[in-house]
C-alpha cells in the first residue's frame, strides 16, 4: 500500500478506537472547537492519546502534574481530570493567546480550581517552579526537549513519570545528517535518556489521524 492509503487506514482505525473507547465528550469537543475558532493550530494530541495520558496519570495516582506546551488546553483537560480534588496541574505556555484560549477551555471544563497556566518561554518559567511533580507531559518546542527533561528530573521525585510527545516526526529522528533544530533536539533527548542513570526509559512509535509519530516515556528511578 502507498503511504497515502496507509494514512487513510490509520485515521479510520483511530476513529474506530475513539468511537468505541473514548466516551462522547462535549467539553473536550468544545475545547477543540474554541481552539479552532481562535485560529490555533490543530496539533493537540488525538482523543485516544489524550485518554492514554489520562489513564497514565490515574495509574500513577498523580497529585501534581507539570505540562510544558498548553496550546488550547486539550491535553491539559485530559490530564487534570485524573487529579484528585486537591490536586494541581501547572501548564507552561509561551503564547499569551494560546494561554487565554486554554484558560477559558479549562474553566468551561470545571477545572480552574486545580489548573494554572503560566505564560512565558518555559526556560524562563521552569526556574520559578517548586517540585516535586508526579507526572510531566513535555509537548512544546522540540528543540529544547533534552533541557526540559533535565528540568523535569530536577523537579521530580523517585517514581515520577516523564512523557515526551512527538519524538518520531515521520521517522526524522533517525536522520543523523539532519540539521533541523527539532530533530537535533530530539536526538539530544535520546542521548540524555540513554546516559542518565536516574531514568529508565522507552519510546513507542505511533500512527493514526495525526500521522506517524511517537512518544517517549521515562521513569525516575533514583533521586538526585
Ligand atoms: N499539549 C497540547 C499541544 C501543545 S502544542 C495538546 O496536546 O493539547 C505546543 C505548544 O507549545 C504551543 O501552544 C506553543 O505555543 C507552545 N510552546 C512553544 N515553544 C514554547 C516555549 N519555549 N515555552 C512554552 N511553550 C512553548
Ligand atoms: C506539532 C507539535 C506537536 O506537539 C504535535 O503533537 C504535532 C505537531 C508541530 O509543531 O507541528
Ligand atoms: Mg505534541
Amino acid at each position: 500500500m502507498t503511504q497515502a492509503v496507509w494514512t487513510e487506514v490509520w485515521t479510520e482505525v483511530d476513529q474506530y478506537f475513539t468511537d468505541h473507547l473514548v466516551e462522547a465528550d462535549p467539553v473536550l469537543d468544545a475545547a477543540l472547537a474554541a481552539s479552532d475558532a481562535a485560529g490555533l493550530p490543530a496539533i493537540a494530541v488525538a482523543p485516544n492519546q489524550g485518554k492514554l495520558l489520562h489513564l497514565l496519570a490515574r495509574l500513577k495516582g498523580a497529585r501534581r502534574i507539570l505540562e510544558i506546551g498548553t496550546l488550547g488546553g486539550y491535553s491539559t483537560i485530559w490530564l487534570a481530570r485524573a487529579l484528585p480534588e486537591d490536586g494541581q496541574l501547572i501548564s507552561l505556555e509561551f503564547n499569551p493567546r494560546h494561554a487565554e484560549v486554554a484558560r477559558t477551555n479549562i474553566a468551561s471544563a470545571g477545572l480552574a480550581d486545580r489548573v494554572e497556566v503560566r505564560v512565558g518561554p518555559a526556560l524562563d518559567t521552569l526556574p520559578t517552579l517548586e517540585g516535586p511533580f508526579d507526572l510531566f507531559f513535555i509537548d512544546a518546542d522540540k528543540v529544547n526537549n533534552a533541557v526540559y527533561v533535565q528540568w523535569a528530573l530536577r523537579l521530580s521525585t523517585v517514581g515520577s513519570l516523564i512523557i515526551v510527545d512527538n519524538v518520531v516526526r515521520g521517522g526524522c529522528v533517525v536522520d543523523d545528517t539532519s540539521e533541523d533544530p527539532a530533530v537535533l533536539g530530539t536526538r539530544e533527548l535520546f542521548e540524555l535518556l540513554a546516559a542518565e542513570p536516574r531514568l529508565s526509559a522507552t519510546a513507542i512509535q505511533t500512527v493514526g489521524g495525526k500521522s506517524y509519530d511517537g512518544f517517549a516515556l521515562a521513569l525516575v528511578t533514583a533521586g538526585p
